[in-house]
């Protein structure tokens, strides 16, 4: 973790333990971070977990890429470096909301290695659980759902990700989601039969 600014702070710490949350609402929280090519279906997965998980009495929160440029993160564009800087503030935000006890899926992009790491860093062994959408550029380019990959072409987007900017895919996730074989209903069910598996979903399981 790099040093804070600031000199002269001190951690604070809640009588309210992440064990005692984990209790209430019967789950461990957790991350699930998707990564993959604009347009591998981050984002939609991402909504229909959510959705199954809520509709189980979860609490869950979605951080989407595009979302997030609008508020927090509209002072960055696609630079390496703005990009790095987005998926820090996610991680950190995800921290937080993980210690808050709940069920954290991102979706961003996020294609450098080392910037995933570092988020892994940044929490306990099993809070951090990389979900790889992996789906070809050509099966992405082909769907183009917000037409950006033609503009990109077009030479009309600098940076774009798979076409001009690189894409550094994950070497161990703990979930490898094939987008572009199976269908988004296997995919969710895929995912949630691993939180099961994981123990993420039993009330038990509180640290
Ligand atoms: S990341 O690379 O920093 O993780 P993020 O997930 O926040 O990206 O945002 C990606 C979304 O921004 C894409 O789904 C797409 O809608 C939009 N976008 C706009 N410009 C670009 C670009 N140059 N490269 C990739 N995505 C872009």
């Amino acid at each position: 973790m790099t040093t804070p600014k600031s000199r002269n702070i001190t951690w604070s710490h809640s009588d309210v333990k992440r064990t005692d949350r984990a209790r209430r609402n019967g789950h461990r929280g957790a991350i699930l971070w998707f990564t993959g090519l604009s347009g591998a279906g981050k984002s939609t997965l991402a909504r229909g977990v959510e959705k199954a998980l809520f509709e189980r009495g979860c609490q869950t929160y979605v951080l989407d890429g595009d979302n997030v440029r609008f508020g927090l993160n509209r002072d960055l564009g696609f630079s390496p470096a703005d990009r790095t800087e987005n998926i820090r503030r996610i991680g950190e935000v995800s921290k937080l909301l993980l210690d808050a006890g709940v069920i954290v899926l991102t979706a961003f992009i996020s294609p450098y290695r080392t910037d995933r790491d570092a988020n892994r860093e940044l929490v306990d062994d099993g809070d951090f659980l990389e979900v790889y959408c992996r789906c070809s550029l050509e099966e992405c380019e082909r769907r183009d759902t917000k037409g950006l990959y033609k503009k990109a072409r077009a030479g009309e987007i600098p940076e774009f990700t798979g076409i001009s900017a690189p894409y550094e895919e994950p070497l161990t996730p703990e979930m490898l989601v094939q987008t572009d074989e199976h269908d988004g209903a296997a995919c969710i069910a895929q995912i949630l039969a691993e939180l099961e598996r994981r123990g993420i979903l039993s009330t038990n399981r509180g640290d």
